[in-house]
């Protein structure tokens, strides 16, 4: 292995301490401490171990955790009426509804329904497009995360070409508009791009959110290229990113760690938000 370890858990562990630092001031100044709401429904076991991880890193920070489980027989309506109660809720800074859904319920309606300036996810259109105008607002958690990483590791990233291979709402479509806002210049890769190799040949940064394990290979790499792998994939047990870890370790020049890279940015992230949010609802 040639490339640096890019090191997000310490990245990240840096990050909340700054947050809870500005938590005691934000509380001297209003009287109140940032609240952030999480609303999981039903029983999938990894969205109930990401909020666990959700609630106890914002208690943490010093923040107040309303944490809200609904079981899976929950309806639509029942649904966006607790939505109607957390954007009313002045001790509510944040609104995260775990993804995904049980197939019943209409995400796309739900993620509508929250005030887009309690939308610490970023995922409400209004703040999607915000992203893409170059507007204030809340940026994805993921992708932010990626971000700090990289300008981290490069300082200005002005004229870089960079690759975000996938396309989610989630993930590629806010990474792409966060690295063309940085000057970069971007391709979006997914699954239907003919030729992956050939755009990844002149990547300075590749960014990895497809979902698909060890799928990035090490000779498709440009050498001295840094890599970001957003992915989270189970295979025997073991977890493993959207990269090819050994085979892209011996080409790049930095690559993100899986896991200790990425993931531990996002929750990170999400309290960062949170702060972010309550000042604004100071204003
Ligand atoms: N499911 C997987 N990642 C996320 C995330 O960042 N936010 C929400 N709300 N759900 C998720």
């Amino acid at each position: 292995m040639s490339a640096a370890l890019i090191d997000g858990k310490s990245f990240a562990a840096g990050l909340r301490a700054r947050v809870a630092a500005l938590v005691q001031p934000f509380h001297a100044q209003t009287g109140r401490t940032p609240g952030l709401a999480v609303v999981l429904v039903g029983e999938d076991p990894a969205s109930a171990v990401y909020v666990r991880a959700k609630g106890k890193a914002t208690r943490e920070a010093g923040m107040e955790s309303i944490e809200h489980k609904l079981p899976d027989t929950t309806s639509q309506e029942e649904l966006l009426a607790l939505v109607d109660k957390l954007n009313a809720d002045p001790t509510v800074d944040g609104i995260l509804v775990q993804l995904p859904l049980p197939g019943h319920l209409d995400a796309e309606e739900v993620l509508l329904r929250i005030d887009p300036g309690k939308d610490v996810d970023g995922f409400h259109p209004v703040n999607a497009g915000r992203l893409a105008t170059g507007l204030p607002g809340f940026v994805p958690c993921t992708p932010l995360g990626c971000l700090m990483l990289l300008e981290d590791l490069h300082g200005d990233l002005s004229g870089m070409d960079a690759v975000v291979v996938g396309r989610s709402n989630i993930v590629g479509k806010p990474m792409a508009a966060l690295l063309t806002a940085k000057s970069c210049t971007v391709t979006v890769a997914h699954s239907r791009t003919r030729n992956l190799p050939h755009y990844l040949k002149h990547a300075d940064i590749v960014v990895a959110a497809v979902g698909r394990a060890n799928f990035v290979k090490g000779d498709w790499i440009k050498p001295g290229a840094t890599v970001i792998d957003v992915g989270i994939n189970r295979v025997d047990g073991r977890l493993v990113g959207d990269v090819d870890f050994d085979s892209a370790a011996s080409v790049a020049g930095a690559i993100t760690p899986v896991p200790g890279g990425v993931g531990p940015m996002t929750i990170a992230c999400l309290l960062r938000n949170t702060l972010v949010a309550a000042y604004r609802h100071e204003e």
